[in-house]
């Protein structure tokens, strides 16, 4: 199986998703879970499914880059495959980025490129939207702006708020981001040297510029 690092920051849903779909016979296997935050739930369903821990404490570093090269070493320390971001919720440096690209992936809680960033379902909300989603995507370099893999709509509904749309779409979160990452482990996903995503060699997306 494919070999996955899985970078967390909090409740973990998305991860439990993944570990569900492991345990299913998907071809990938965690090899490990990092998190930023000690006290995140996520570590606790990795431990629970034996996947091995390791928490990385950004503000024991002093800045961006350094914690940013301590967590490439210990991501190092796999050797995975792939690395997945599941609620990882720190900026990552272009440094960071552009040693795994290709093999690096994010999934994002809005219809990309629609609500870059934090709050995206208050956001959604003020604006009226009538739809929304989710988004798994290759990470480049820009923040939320690499190309997009796959989305999951929902309906915004009346009387929503900010917690039921962030539910509706947590929902789907779960459904699109194992089936991308058995695409990957399939080898049938690739991020072209001209910034697209492929699968199956086809082309789905224009890069964001
Ligand atoms: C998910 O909605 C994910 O899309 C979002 O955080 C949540 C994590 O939930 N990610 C971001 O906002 C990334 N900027 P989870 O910990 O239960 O998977």
């Amino acid at each position: 199986p494919l070999t996955v690092v899985a970078l967390i920051s909090g409740s973990g849903s998305n991860l439990q998703a993944l570990i569900d779909a492991q345990t299913a016979g998907a071809p990938f296997a965690l090899c490990a879970v990092i998190s930023n935050e000690p006290d995140a739930f996520g570590l606790e369903r990795a431990r629970r499914h034996g996947i091995p821990t390791a928490v990385l404490n950004h503000r024991d570093y002093p800045d961006r880059a350094s914690f940013d090269q301590a967590l490439a070493a210990l991501i190092d320390s796999y050797a995975p495959q792939l690395v997945v971001l599941a609620g990882f919720m720190r900026i990552l440096t272009p440094e960071f980025v552009a040693r795994y690209l290709g093999r690096l992936l994010n999934i994002h809680p809005s219809l990309l490129p629609k609500y870059q960033g934090l709050h995206t379902h208050q956001r959604a909300l003020d604006a009226g939207e009538h739809e929304h989603g989710a988004s798994v995507h290759f990470v480049t370099a820009e923040l939320d702006g690499g190309p997009v893999i796959l989305q999951a709509r929902v309906p915004v509904l009346a009387d929503d708020d900010a917690a039921t749309l962030a539910a509706r779409v947590l929902q789907r979160e779960h459904v699109i981001y194992p089936a991308v990452v058995r695409w990957f482990a399939e080898g049938r996903l690739q991020l072209g040297d001209d910034g697209c995503a492929y699968l199956d060699g086809v082309a789905l997306t224009a890069p964001h510029q």
